[in-house]
């Protein structure tokens, strides 16, 4: 199988891209899937999951800024993951004065692509040139969604970025899915997922994750959420968005 390579972005805050990273991450490798997770956000969040550790020896700044090779860690079976630090946040300025910048990481993942089935990357709530350089590096985007609020003006901006990532470096780039977390079955949020469906149509994928409290607890336990609590609901909708990401990709 060709590698496929996902960014999981959204430049709203909160939304579960890592939640969404993490969990994916871990059902995939759980069907057997070789996994790398890449963690492009200055928050931690995606590496503190993985790891429980803030201070990585070296990081994916290393690579965007002083051109060092991705450094990989393993996570669990079949999963492995980049770390972020805390310097990420100047990453946006660190960069700015570099050649082809937009390209830094598609360059780096060259070499170690063909070691996995997938590489997911999570981003930061925004769209800068770190999260540039994720979509430049990816087959896929992925977008999650809560259903709270009117999402579509936020969105028509991510489409823009897109369109033109397409146009000027990167023409393989496509919306691959859309999907809720933090569902709950309210009117508002029925009423969302059918505005979504009308615009995404079948991008839209028919799980949704539903708000579950074993989802954020999980963070903190170090455990994936099938080793924190199999029968969550956490546990089940990921895995079930899991087969449907198997099922698109494999067609
Ligand atoms: N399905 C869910 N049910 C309950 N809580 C959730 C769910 N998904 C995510 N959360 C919690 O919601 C918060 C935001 O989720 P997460 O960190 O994954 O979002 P994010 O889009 O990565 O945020 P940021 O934009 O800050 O990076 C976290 O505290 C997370 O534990
Ligand atoms: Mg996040």
């Amino acid at each position: 199988m060709k590698t496929k390579v996902i960014t999981i972005a959204n430049h709203k805050g909160g939304v579960g891209k890592t939640t969404s990273t993490a969990t994916l991450g871990a059902a995939l490798a759980l069907m057997g899937s070789r996994v790398l997770l890449i963690d492009l956000d200055a928050q931690q969040n995606l590496s503190f999951t993985l790891t429980q550790n803030e201070d990585p020896d070296q990081s994916v700044y290393d690579t965007l800024v002083n051109d060092a090779p991705l450094p990989i860690v393993g996570v669990g079976k079949n999963l492995d993951l980049v770390p972020a630090s805390l310097d990420l946040a100047r990453a946006e300025i660190d960069m700015a004065t570099k050649i082809a910048r937009e390209g830094i990481l598609k360059v780096a993942l060259e070499e170690i692509k063909d070691n996995y089935d997938y590489i997911l990357i999570d981003c930061p709530p925004s769209l800068g040139i770190v999260t540039t350089n994720a979509l430049v590096a990816s087959d896929q985007l992925y977008i999650p969604l809560t259903a709270e609020a009117l999402p579509l003006k936020g969105l028509t901006m991510l489409d823009d970025v897109v369109r033109e990532i397409r146009k000027r470096v990167n023409p393989n780039l496509r919306l691959g899915g859309v999907f809720f977390t933090r569902y709950n079955n309210r009117n508002l949020n029925k009423e969302v997922v059918r505005m979504i469906r009308e615009r995404y149509g079948d991008l839209v994928f028919e799980t949704k994750i539903r708000e579950n409290i074993a989802l954020a607890e999980m963070p903190l336990s170090g455990k994936s959420i099938f080793d924190y609590d199999a029968k969550s609901n956490g546990a089940v909708d990921y895995l079930a968005l899991a087969k449907e990401v198997a099922e698109r990709n494999n067609r």
